[in-house]
């Protein structure tokens, strides 16, 4: 009895351990940060930028192009258009939405209505995506192929953070450091650079296959220490405030103290710091 206790007790022993090898394996195969392409854009810290979302660049010889870095939609701007911005020796970052459904989208179609959950509080038409779906991740790749063929440097895939939002489908941090590497693999996989989006919880599991930092409010947020790692690894943070708020009337300047403010901000030291309205328009403060 006791001979076969002891043989139970090691055949639990040994399911632990295989179980346990099961998970550290899952984890290298899909946690590792595959090697980067030779010769992929990778800016460094002080970088300067403009984010411009709300309508495509209909100009790009009027940009201002002390500005080094253009942040634009993939979808909104076309190849001709990014092609321009490039021949003035300026950098094109596309931004999609990788952890969000927009309904507008000209792939809104592709998603399954089980991978959607909650909508996003205050953007409407849009809903929290479920990033472990293979389908999410199949519509996310064929958004990173369209980002190639319009000839971008690099990605901004937003939206990766909805573990910390009411997602309506149990997000997990866990979740999004499996999204983020899985999303950054198949960028380098395609010679495109790519960023952390906000996330600053999953930043010591994912920097490392980061090129940079696209970071929202860290200022307002007495957050920015959370991304000076960046700055450490030599790689920018693209920062951005939004310190008027809801307004969007481009006559209204910041005030000389609010902008004192945030290029003041110690903890934000070395970051690519702008000011911009919430609609993202061609309106711009730098520091
Ligand atoms: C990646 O793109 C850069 C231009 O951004 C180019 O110089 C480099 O050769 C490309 N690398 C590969 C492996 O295609
Ligand atoms: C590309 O976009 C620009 C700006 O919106 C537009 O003027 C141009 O006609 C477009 N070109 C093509 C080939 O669609
Ligand atoms: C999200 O997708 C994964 C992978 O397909 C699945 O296991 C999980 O149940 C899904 N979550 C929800 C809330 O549907
Ligand atoms: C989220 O988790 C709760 C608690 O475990 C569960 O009741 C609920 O069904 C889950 N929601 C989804 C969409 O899976
Ligand atoms: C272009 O950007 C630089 C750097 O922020 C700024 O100093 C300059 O005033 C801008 N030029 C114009 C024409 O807005």
């Amino acid at each position: 009895m006791l001979r076969f206790a002891l043989f139970l007790v090691a055949i639990l022993g040994y399911l632990q351990v295989t179980s346990s090898l099961a998970i550290e394996s899952r984890g290298t195969t899909t946690r590792s940060c595959a090697a980067r392409p030779s010769g992929l854009w990778k800016p460094s810290p002080g970088t300067t930028w403009d984010y411009q979302l709300s309508h495509p660049i209909t100009s790009a010889s009027s940009l201002n192009t002390s500005l080094k870095v253009w942040d634009v939609d993939v979808f909104d701007n076309n190849a001709t258009t990014i092609q321009a911005i490039q021949s003035l020796g300026l950098k094109v970052i596309c931004y999609f939405s990788a952890g969000s459904y927009e309904d507008w989208r000209p792939d809104a179609s592709s998603f399954d209505a089980a991978d959607l959950g909650s909508d996003l509080d205050g953007w409407p038409g849009e809903r929290w995506l479920n990033v472990s779906s293979p389908a999410v991740r199949t519509i996310m790749d064929a958004r990173l192929d369209l980002a190639v063929r319009k000839g971008c440097d690099g990605v901004d895939p937003d939206n990766i953070d909805g573990y910390e939002n009411d997602n309506g489908l149990n997000l997990t941090q866990d979740d999004a450091v499996d999204f983020v590497l899985y999303l950054a693999n198949q960028a380098h996989s395609r010679n495109l650079s790519v960023g952390l989006k906000n996330g600053g919880a999953i930043l010591p599991d994912v920097i490392d296959c980061m090129d940079w930092s696209v970071n929202e409010q860290c200022v307002e947020y007495n957050e920015c220490d959370v991304y000076a790692p960046f700055i450490k690894q030599n790689k920018p943070v693209f920062h951005v405030e939004y310190p008027k708020g809801d307004d969007v009337n481009n006559n209204d300047d910041v005030s000389e103290s609010t902008k004192e403010y945030i290029c003041g901000d110690a903890s934000a030291s070395g970051f690519s710091t702008i000011l911009k309205n919430i609609d993202l328009d061609s309106w711009i403060e730098t520091c």
